[in-house]
């Protein structure tokens, strides 16, 4: 209605509603981007790539540890990188769905994933060495995560909300491997 484009003191503040309404119908293709989309659309999908491919080498290295804690009988170790293996897919369908959201393509190809990656892929020969390469691989994430958070600022919100969910995961990831490295640091000192 046209009376709700303006506020308490009479300024407008949304656009015309008829201008809005005409708008919404133009451009159909392009479904959840409106113009009021204010971000570089290209830049962002391909930001969002970079991040796909993170948390596909995040799921790959949390399995791979978690197949090989279960044979060095470590099982709560082993849980626990299952248990964030499956995190990190969540978060790669979350980035996947909304690069298509935004008119592109999720890029699963195989090749030139690690390269895509932000962290690496490291396979760490004791219980040790994973669970460090694991708090290495979420601090990386955690940066560069946060990177991406203050570079879309109010110029893409809903690309925005998702990364800092997607974020405060990795920091309670890698706060998981802090206590991990210190329980473990200690036994072996122990022993
Ligand atoms: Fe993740
Ligand atoms: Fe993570």
């Amino acid at each position: 209605m046209a009376t709700n484009t303006k506020d308490k003191t009479d300024r407008p503040f949304l656009s015309d509603i008829q201008e809005l309404r005409r708008r919404a119908r133009e451009h159909m293709e392009m479904g959840a981007v409106t113009s009021a989309y204010k971000a570089d659309r290209e830049k962002v999908i391909s930001i969002l790539n970079e991040v796909l491919a993170t948390e596909i080498v995040c799921v790959l290295r949390y399995k791979r540890h978690h197949y090989m804690a279960s044979g060095i009988h470590a099982q709560a170790v082993a849980e626990e990188f299952l248990e964030h293996a499956k995190e990190e897919q969540e978060h790669a369908d979350i980035v996947a769905e909304r690069i298509v959201q935004l008119g592109g393509e999720p890029n699963l190809n195989p090749e030139g994933l690690a390269m895509r990656s932000h962290s690496q892929y490291v396979e760490g020969k004791s219980l040790l060495d994973m669970v460090r390469e694991d708090l290495v691989a979420e601090r990386i994430a955690v940066e560069s995560y946060s990177e991406i958070i203050r570079y879309l600022g109010d110029d893409d919100p809903t690309t925005r909300i998702a990364m800092e969910a997607i974020m405060s995961k990795e920091e309670e990831h890698a706060d998981d491997m802090k206590t991990l490295l210190e329980r473990l640091g200690h036994e072996e000192t122990k022993s």
